[in-house]
């Protein structure tokens, strides 16, 4: 099964190219209930969700937007049936290994945020390799949120600051916001100026609590697997109506 057919192509008439957000983050939700209303196991529905993530990422690259993450597995996940589950670890490493030659092509560079190492060892292996060989890549910055947590993720930059403190390191009065963001999974990369959930579930879902701060939310009913290249025009055209005062007046 594949993704409808690309259209849009190039960023629409109607977007102003300098207004565009840099980083968008998107929670893909809605993938069993796609997947249900076609008569198809759950499984179907992630599948397809690849797809749909896969031209995403592309019309970001294409249309100049600098920066995508994708929420593709939390830590609350594991919960879910373990076929499921091993049906998702599979696919990633899957998706990761046919997908590295490409990501080279279109200079993409990927980055992972997350507990990696309760990953398991083969979908670990994948990951590094992937990381190490897009690492000078320059075109789009892609990041995957697996077995990621956002709680979990201020709390073990707050544990490794402490150390730092404990250790005599750095005083308490030199940690700030800068030094804070050092520490998260996510250092080095902008925060996102708009943050998309599909299936109309009005959630943050543990996802980038720190990063979300001042982003911009744009919540669909669409469900993931028929997030398309218009539906992200949709997002965009909204983000741009937007005034971002960031607490200012
Ligand atoms: C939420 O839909 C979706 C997920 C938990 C998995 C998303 C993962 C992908 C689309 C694969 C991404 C792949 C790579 C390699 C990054 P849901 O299952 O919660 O849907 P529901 O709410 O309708 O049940």
């Amino acid at each position: 099964m594949t993704a409808k057919p690309t259209v849009l192509q190039e960023l629409p008439a109607d977007l102003n190219q300098e207004r565009l957000p840099r980083h968008v983050a998107v929670i893909m939700d809605g993938n069993g209930r796609w997947a249900k209303r076609q008569g198809l196991p759950r499984i179907m529905g992630h599948r397809r969700g690849v797809d749909v993530l896969k031209d995403l990422l592309r019309c970001c690259r294409d249309w100049g937007i600098k920066a995508l993450t994708a929420y593709a597995f939390s830590t609350e996940n594991w919960g879910r049936p373990l076929e499921e589950v091993n049906f998702l670890m599979t696919l990633f490493e899957r998706v990761l290994r046919q997908e590295l030659r490409e990501m080279m092509q279109e200079d993409v560079q990927i980055h992972f945020v997350g507990n990696l190492s309760a990953l398991p060892r083969t979908l670990h292996a994948e990951i590094e390799r992937s990381v190490d060989e897009t690492r000078h890549n320059q075109g789009i910055q892609f990041t995957v949120a697996t077995n990621y947590g956002g709680r979990q993720e201020i709390l073990q930059a707050c544990r490794a600051i402490a150390v730092q403190v404990q250790q005599g390191l750095i005083q308490p009065e030199q940690i700030d916001e800068a030094l804070f963001e050092r520490h998260l999974y996510t250092a080095g990369i902008c925060d996102p100026d708009l943050l998309i959930r599909t299936s109309g579930e009005m959630r943050l879902s543990n996802f980038l609590l720190w990063q979300v701060a001042y982003s911009e939310l744009y919540i669909t009913e669409t469900l993931w697997p028929d997030f398309d290249r218009a539906e992200f025009h949709r997002a965009l055209s909204a983000y741009q109506q937007r005034d971002r005062r960031f607490g200012k007046v």
